[in-house]
């Protein structure tokens, strides 16, 4: 179910055929700065896509070409803590498809619930606990499998890329719960037995939707800080937000060198 066409969309974006789609988390809006851009529209002038409101999430489609390959960038999302149904955060991701991206790359800053992960790592994902009862395929009867997630292929070539960088990439399963409160140390404690590795609020929903659209997905998590409970410091917005600003180097080198192939 896509109730998005090319008509949707304004003029300035209509005839573009983005391959590559990718989603941007806190903290990592900087990936653009240094791109060539082809255009850009603001999520408010596409009626449907919903603008989320943190400090450190921008609200637009930026269109570029990276090593050949026609992209478009999602500068920030919605979340689920804002109040908006799962289906309507997945709206951009609706978008993209209809615009034709057939690998989605989705983005995050997420705490660290696996003790031997460290903060400024990136993590590929590998799974998802979806622990907040939503999805946004309800409303649908669209039982669609999600024994792969986050395709192979993909993942595979990123962690191939990763180690001839030298980037330490770290591998691992990400949950989702709804936020905004970070978790208690009593509910890492208990992701970890659940088989967590990272926690955030994000990129699920939009994994789901992608998937059910027959989009190939690959995620990427920005380990910002230890899960409560994991280390002393109480946690802040703007120290995840910080660290992913300097982890986003590294994510761009990654993401060139797969994207040039
Ligand atoms: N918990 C949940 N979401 C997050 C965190 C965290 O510790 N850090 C960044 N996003």
């Amino acid at each position: 179910m896509n109730e998005f066409n090319r008509e949707h969309f304004p003029e300035a974006i209509r005839e573009l055929h983005p391959r590559v789609g990718l989603v941007l988390g806190s903290g990592l809006g900087a990936f653009v700065d240094g791109l060539e851009t082809v255009a850009s529209v603001p999520y408010a002038e596409i009626p449907g896509i919903v603008v989320g409101r943190v400090p450190g999430h921008a609200g637009r489609f930026v269109f570029a070409e990276i090593g050949g390959t026609p992209v478009v960038i999602a500068q920030g999302r919605a979340h689920l803590y804002e109040g908006w149904s799962a289906r309507k955060i997945a709206a951009g991701v609706r978008a993209m498809a209809a615009l034709g991206v057939e690998t989605l790359i989705l983005t995050n800053a997420a705490g660290i619930v696996n003790p031997d992960f460290r903060p400024g790592q990136w993590m590929q994902i590998t799974d998802h606990l979806n622990l907040t009862g939503q999805s946004p395929l309800t409303g649908s009867a669209d039982f669609v499998d999600q024994s792969a997630v986050y395709s192979p292929g993909p993942r595979k070539a990123f962690a191939e890329r990763a180690a001839a960088l030298g980037l330490d990439l770290a591998e691992g399963v990400y949950a989702w719960l709804p936020g905004p409160q970070y978790e208690t140390p009593a509910e890492i404690r208990m992701l970890r037995a659940l088989g967590a590795d990272a926690v955030g609020m994000s990129t699920v929903p939009e994994a789901i939707q992608a998937r059910a659209l027959g989009v190939e997905v690959a995620g990427f998590s920005c380990l910002t800080n230890y899960g409560a409970g994991l280390s002393d410091a109480p946690l802040h917005h703007e120290e995840v937000v910080e660290t992913g600003r300097h982890a986003a180097a590294a994510l761009s080198r990654l993401l060139t060198a797969w994207l040039i192939g």
